[in-house]
């Protein structure tokens, strides 16, 4: 790990960490973002096992008071960072639960309290893709929307293994829903309506988990990305 494992999204509040997880035979880059709250202590979106290196960069930013798991897969390096950050809330869906024994939720995403805890943060759940159970969140002081498996893409930082599969699956330089969940749409309205809500979010921004972050132009590339599966946003 080099000695600046972080990378800054938004000056003093928001920065990235990735790492490479394989999944399906290919291996991705999986992101975990942190954000800096109005209290000054951190939220861990998709908490990474944190490495000594990692864990100084936090502690030398903020107390890490929040882990979010943001949907039933994004689990795998949160039960080592609860270990690590022990004074953290870990919050996740009950669906994580059944995928990680390991897994220990102190509060329940689906309860909503997340929201009145942490106001700045509003908790944007994408109804109808039970196969993800994500929550899609919107940072408010930061106008930055945070999603995990909702979109996906590959480009020339990427591993060769999924430059090959995403040229295959049409995610190379393009945003695409991931291969794996396009044929698991059961509710397409309510996942229209879902992301809708988003869209109508003043975001400046869509960090995701796999990708590079989306900028301005991330409506469009949004929308395009679920039209191409059948959802009308
Ligand atoms: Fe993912």
């Amino acid at each position: 790990m080099s000695e600046h494992a972080l990378t800054t999204v938004v000056p003093d509040r928001i920065w990235s960490l990735e790492r490479p997880v394989w999944f399906g035979g290919v291996r991705l880059r999986a992101r975990t973002t942190v954000v800096r709250l109005d209290d000054g202590s951190l939220l861990l979106h998709t908490p990474s096992p944190p490495t000594d290196a990692v864990a100084e960069e936090l502690d030398a930013l903020g107390p890490v008071r929040w882990l979010v798991v943001p949907n039933r897969w994004h689990h795998l390096g949160a039960p080592a960072a609860a270990a690590r950050f022990r004074e953290a809330t870990l919050v996740g869906p009950a669906s994580a639960l059944r995928r990680n024994r390991e897994l220990r939720l102190d509060l329940e995403l689906d309860a909503g309290e997340l929201g009145e805890r942490v106001p700045e943060l509003e908790a944007l759940p994408l109804e109808g893709v039970p196969f993800w159970d994500e929550t899609v969140f919107y940072h408010r002081p930061t106008r930055t929307l945070l999603g995990a498996d909702l979109v996906c893409s590959a480009g020339a930082r990427d591993h060769w293994t999924w430059r090959f599969g995403a040229r295959v699956t049409g995610c190379y330089e393009r945003v695409r829903l991931p291969p794996d969940a396009r044929r698991k749409l059961p509710d397409k309205p309510a996942a229209a309506r879902s992301l809708r809500e988003m869209l109508r979010r003043p975001a400046e921004r869509l960090v995701i988990g796999h990708g590079d972050i989306i900028e301005a132009d991330w409506r469009e590339h949004l929308t395009q990305a679920w039209r191409l599966e059948g959802v009308e946003v």
